[in-house]
């Protein structure tokens, strides 16, 4: 494992060595902008580091309360709700929307926090094939009369696969469902201002839409959201047992998320570079004969059928200086990849770099 001596950035430092850096989600390079850094340092001074308190209690700043305006109104809703991290925003709303449905309808290789939010006493939880709506439609045929709530990742983070959410949305509402997407992914990176995968696919603002969001990834901060009306956040905040017994997002933390909103507003060409860089790369990885997923997304997996090829690749490109990791992560699919992720402060010659180094591992361990 690589320990780090240093921010992350397009480099990372160990030990006085410098890494070209394609790991992690820090896809518009956000986890170390300047602004951000003097934001937090500011709320430091002010506030501290922790409350340690729940924001039920005594935990709640005023940057709390700005943060929470500022991610409405990036997010064109009522209100929104920021809490500890990410993780925690699936069980929020399946804890809080648990009266309006009976069964959970979820992708087959959903991230791990939607399978841990399932509440225990929810009457059925059944599997649809990976981005197969049709399959889904099936199944919500199968089990009429249930109340049935669909739960996808907006883009996949193994594979950057993103859910095909315009035919599982008519599914949706062919069947009367509520569809959450967990954007983590997603927000600050797809669709024309960066709302995320609802957005990208054009789907109306629906009362049935909900999406778990974070800032801990392209926004380069830290910290779960959820945006709404003003009856879906007064819900998490009386009701969510999970929101109301965590310690509150840290002051400094909801510092970085507003200069990161301000940051965002202002440079909208982030979220085309990162995606034109990730494309790039990605039709390259293609024309050497490697396998990958075709989304315009940050993240490009080399999928392979044994887990020491995928592992043989990511040794040789830290050996290279390069980090793209071998991962194995928990979901319900194997998949043995490597993976690498884009970051909108690459250079061009750190992907020429990248690509060498691939087509000389290619040759070496896999010409014929
Ligand atoms: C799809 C998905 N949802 C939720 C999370 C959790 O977000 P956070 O790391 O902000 O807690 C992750 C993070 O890895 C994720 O990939």
């Amino acid at each position: 494992m690589i320990i780090l001596n240093g921010e992350v950035g397009n480099y990372i430092y160990n030990n006085g060595i410098r890494y070209s850096y394609f790991a992690g989600n820090n896809y518009l390079g956000l986890a170390g902008h300047p602004e951000i850094k003097k934001a937090v340092i500011r709320a430091v001074e002010k506030y501290g580091v922790n409350f340690a308190a729940s924001r039920h209690t005594t935990g709640t700043s005023d940057l709390h309360l700005e943060l929470e305006g500022a991610l409405a109104s990036f997010k064109g809703k009522e209100d929104a709700v920021v809490f500890a991290s990410g993780y925690q925003g699936n069980s929020i709303l399946l804890e809080i929307l648990k009266g309006s449905y009976s069964t959970i309808f979820a992708d087959q290789s959903a991230h791990a926090s939607i399978i841990a939010a399932m509440p225990a006493d929810v009457v059925k939880v059944m599997y649809y094939d990976h981005c197969d709506a049709g399959h889904l439609d099936y199944l919500l045929d199968y089990n009429r009369g249930s109340s049935p709530l669909v739960i996808t990742d907006g883009i996949f983070a193994l594979t950057g696969e993103i859910a095909p959410l315009n035919q599982i949305y008519e599914v949706v509402r062919k069947h009367d469902a509520i569809l959450v997407v967990d954007d983590a992914h997603a927000t600050g990176v797809l669709g024309p201002t960066g709302k995320g995968t609802p957005e990208q696919f054009g789907l109306p603002a629906d009362g049935k839409i909900y999406q778990t969001e974070t800032m801990s990834k392209a926004l380069g901060g830290y910290g779960g959201f959820i945006s709404g009306s003003h009856a879906l956040t007064g819900l998490i905040r009386e009701h969510s047992a999970t929101y109301q017994a965590s310690t509150a997002l840290p002051p400094p933390i909801a510092a970085a998320g507003i200069a990161s909103m301000a940051i965002l507003r202002e440079n909208p060409s982030l979220r085309t570079d990162v995606l034109d860089k990730a494309w790039t790369l990605r039709e390259a990885v293609t024309a050497m004969d490697f396998t990958t997923t075709h989304f315009r997304t940050p993240i490009v997996p080399l999928i392979f059928d044994s887990p020491e090829k995928a592992r043989g690749l990511s040794v040789f490109l830290e050996e290279n200086c390069v980090i793209a990791p071998f991962m194995n992560y928990p979901s319900r699919q194997a998949m043995h990849l490597v993976r690498i992720a884009v970051s909108a402060i690459h250079t061009d010659d750190q992907i020429s770099l990248l690509l060498g180094l691939l087509k000389q591992w290619k040759d070496k361990y896999e010409s014929d």
